[in-house]
Parts: C-alpha cells; structure tokens; sequence
C-alpha cells in the first residue's frame, strides 16, 4: 500500500505483463490503482525491444497516475478525491469543491474561511487589462477573449515565473487563487464587452456563484435580483464540470505545463483546448443543433435518421470514457426540469431534447456503440434559462473546470517521475532524398530578387 493512506496499492513488483517481440521476451511491470485498475508500465519498452506502442486518441494510454479523479466509465462512476460527485453536488458549494480538489481534503470551517476571504481579496484585475477588453472586435469568441485574458495574467502578476521544481510554494497558493477568483471577472467582463454594456465590478458580500451573476447580469440601471435557486444551480453545473481526470483540455494543461510553463499559461492551452466542440464547446453545439431542428420544421426522428445516414454528430451524445449514461448529465437533467420550473420558464427545446434522448435511447445505431447523452447535452438548457447566451457555455465550462486544471498541473509538478511529455511517433514520410536542379530557385537568382 502507498505511504501517505490515500491511494491504494501499486506495483509490488509481484505481477509482470511478458511481451514478446522479434523473438525477444520482456516482462513489464503491473501497476494497479486504488479501484484495481490495472497499467502495463511500459516505460522500459523501448530500451528493451527498440519498439514504441501507437495509439491513436490514448485510448489505451495513461500519462500519469493521479489521486484527484476516479472515473468508471462503464458503470458511469465520477468521485472527486473520493467523494461521489452525486454527493458533492447535493451538499456542497462550488467553492468548496475546488479547495478539495485543489488541496486534497474538504476545507474546515477556518479554511473555508479563508479561502473565500482570499477568493474575494483577488477577484480584481488589473484596471490596465480591463481596457484590453475594449480592443476585440464585437464579435470576438468570449473563448479566445478567455485564453488571451488567462496568459496576460502571467504579465501583471510575474511572481510565478515558471513552472520550476523549486518555484516557492507560496506562489503557487497564490496563483492559483488568482485564477480561481479572476477567471470569473474576466468571462464576465467579455459578456458586458459583448453586448456593450459596462463592466460590473466584483463585490465582496457575494459568494462566489452570486458575484459572478451579479457582475453578469446588473448594470447601473437595473440591479439583478439574485434568486437562490439559481444560484444553487449555478453551483450544481460548476461542481460536475470542476474535474473529469485526463480529458482533451487538462492533458492539455499537463502538457504544457510539463516543458515548465507557468500555471497561467498552462491555463490558457486549456482553455483553448476546452473550446473545441468535441470537447467543452458541445454544449454550444447542443443549442445550435435543438435550433437547427426547430428551425428546419423537421420532426425529430428525421433529424435522427438523417444523423444516421450522413453520420453527422448528434452533439451532447458520446464520451471517450463512458459507455453508459454520463452519471453527471444524470444530475443536469434533474436540475434542468427544476430550474425551468423554479422560473416558470417553458422552453420548447427542452421538449425536443426530451424526445432526441429518448430516440437515441431506444436506436439500435446509438445503443450499438454506447451512445448516451453527456455533460453537455442538458447544461445548455440551464444557462438558457439562467439567461447566459449561448456563445458564453463554454466559458462556463472553463469556470467549472479550473480548479481540476489547476489540481492536475500542481499534481504533475510535485510527482518525483515529473517529465516533459513527448510522445513518439512512426514515420512514414518520404525516405532520404536530394533536391533536384529546378526545383528550388538557384542561387544567382534569389540574389537578384533581394537586390530588386
Ligand atoms: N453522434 C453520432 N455518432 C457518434 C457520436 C455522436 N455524438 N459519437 C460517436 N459516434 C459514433 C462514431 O461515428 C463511431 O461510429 P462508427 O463506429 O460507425 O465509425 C462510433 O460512434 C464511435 O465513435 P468514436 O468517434 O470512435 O468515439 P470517440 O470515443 O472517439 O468519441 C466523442 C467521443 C465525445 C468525441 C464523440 O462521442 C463525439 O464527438 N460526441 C459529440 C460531441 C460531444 O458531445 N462532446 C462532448 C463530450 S462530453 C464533454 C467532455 O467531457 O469533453
């Protein structure tokens, strides 16, 4: 068992995995995780046979052990440092999830304390990057607004350098609570950007999710009335997005984080990565394609069927990992029914989301291959009805997601096997040649170009 009680067993060195290659035998070793989950450790694979392995999208590849997430992807399993997301979503606030996930443990009321004093104390930024707002063009993605914010923080606040091994643990505490608390300012200050509005200041007697809805939606004419419930299922929304162990945008920040970038930086490459809509920008998606349907005057089962026959994407449906119901989209869903309820909202995209997951549900070609709606597929409907547009669902996303970014990248820099991530590759380009007379321009003539 391992020393510090948290994490269960790994190689004893009993268990080998033997490998035979060009007549050649090599035994690996077994690493098994806390839930029994078994790695060939390869690390010496190529140093003994001269081999690599190939494998496309990781799917069989892990780049780390970690003690943040555990995820079953078949049985539709996702706890926190141990704690089953169902749980933390029922009894716990955002904030706190992201102290646990961060620091390792739940925060005790002093902690608790502390952190949202220090949440509060950073959730300003510098008065010289608010005007870089003004300088996008009006219709500037509030995602590349985000990544762009997310590195020029390394600019007004250097303290943190580099990612280096002996960089003072004191400022990565702090950067790391910058980013938690600033992240919110700036994905609301590129909303009032992008309507025109102007920027509403953070305000230290609101809780993390109210602050940001009140510099969302107040303006000097009209204050926002708070409600609880919506706050509530703010805090539900950011929890199930706050960590999803080694997905596209956290492998992300791991790599980039790995060649010793600064946490800001490393932030930003996932922010980046997030936007894509295979990843976080399904939920964009999501809405775009419930408008399509409604739009195009289609009944829904012929939306599915032409899915089906041009194998387009249905968005908010699939996952790498899970093979069964995304137990997070579980939770959305019931939270959607009762948000629109709460607010006396009737969305008639929720009935046709309604319908494509029961379509899909019942499809032999979505059953066939696991196909289930995700994270992405209710959360949309949420922020609709919250009155967040469309363009700003990933950078929700991206708020959830943070504090497991900044566990995983904290993580990775204090793991004693710490290495910067390179992976290999099998060429299969042209072989050596030579350039050929007439292909390039001959010298004498490049000289007379520069001299024209
Ligand atoms: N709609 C229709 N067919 C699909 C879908 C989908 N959403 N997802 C996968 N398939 C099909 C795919 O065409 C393939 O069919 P075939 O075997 O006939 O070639 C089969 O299912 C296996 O797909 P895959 O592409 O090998 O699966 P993957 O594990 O590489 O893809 C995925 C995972 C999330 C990229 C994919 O399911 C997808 O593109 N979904 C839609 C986008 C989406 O909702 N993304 C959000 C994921 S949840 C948020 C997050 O954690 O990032």
């Amino acid at each position: 068992m391992r020393t510090n009680g948290q994490k269960g067993p790994v190689n004893l060195g009993l268990e080998t995995a033997r490998l035979t290659f060009r007549g050649q035998s090599v035994d690996l070793p077994v690493t098994v995780g806390s839930e029994n989950e078994a790695a060939i450790d390869i690390s010496k694979l190529r140093k003994a046979t001269g081999a690599i392995t190939l494998d496309y999208g990781y799917l069989n590849t892990g780049s780390c052990e970690s003690a943040v997430t555990y995820l079953d992807g078949e049985n539709g399993i996702l706890r926190y440092r141990g704690y089953p997301v169902e749980e933390l979503a029922a009894k716990s606030r955002f904030v706190e999830v992201a102290y646990l996930l961060i620091n390792g443990h739940m925060p005790n009321a002093k902690e608790r304390g502390e952190w949202s004093a220090l949440l509060n104390q950073h959730s300003m930024i510098h008065e010289d990057m608010r005007r870089f707002f003004y300088q996008y063009p009006e219709h500037a993605h509030p995602m590349a607004i985000l990544s762009a914010m997310v590195v020029s923080l390394s600019t007004f606040y250097p303290e943190l350098s580099q990612h280096r091994p002996n960089e003072p643990e004191e400022a990565i505490t702090i950067a790391a609570k910058r980013l938690m608390s600033k992240l919110r300012t700036i994905a609301a200050f590129s909303y009032k950007k992008s309507i025109g509005e102007p920027f509403v200041y953070p305000r230290s007697d609101l809780k993390y999710c109210a602050n940001f809805l009140n510099m969302m939606f107040s303006s000097p004419v009209c204050p926002y009335e708070i409600k609880p419930e919506v706050v509530s299922a703010l805090n539900v929304l950011l929890i199930l997005h706050a960590d999803h162990e080694q997905n596209c945008s956290t492998s992300a920040v791991r790599l980039v984080g790995s060649a010793r970038v600064n946490l800001y930086a490393s932030v930003s490459a996932g922010i980046c990565a997030l936007w894509g809509p295979l990843h976080g920008g399904a939920n964009q998606m999501v809405i775009e394609m419930l408008e399509d349907i409604i739009a195009s005057g289609q009944s829904v089962k012929a939306y599915v069927d032409r899915i089906k026959t041009t194998k387009e994407l249905l968005y908010g449906f699939g996952h790498r990992v899970y093979k069964t119901y995304d137990p997070r989209a579980k939770i959305i869903k019931a939270a959607c029914h009762r948000v629109l309820k709460v607010l006396g909202v009737n969305d008639r995209m929720l009935d046709i989301a309604l319908e494509l997951e029961d379509i899909g549900m019942k499809d032999e070609y979505f059953l066939s291959r696991n196909l289930y709606p995700n994270v992405d597929f209710y959360s949309g409907l949420i922020y609709r009805a919250i009155g967040i547009p469309k363009e700003m669902f990933t950078v929700m996303f991206a708020l959830g997601r943070l504090p497991g970014w900044i566990a995983q990248w904290k993580e990775a820099r204090e793991d004693t096997r710490f290495k910067l991530q390179r992976p290999r590759q099998i060429y299969v380009g042209p072989h050596k040649r030579r350039l050929l007379p007439g292909q390039v321009a001959s010298e004498t003539s490049k000289t007379s170009r520069t001299k024209k």
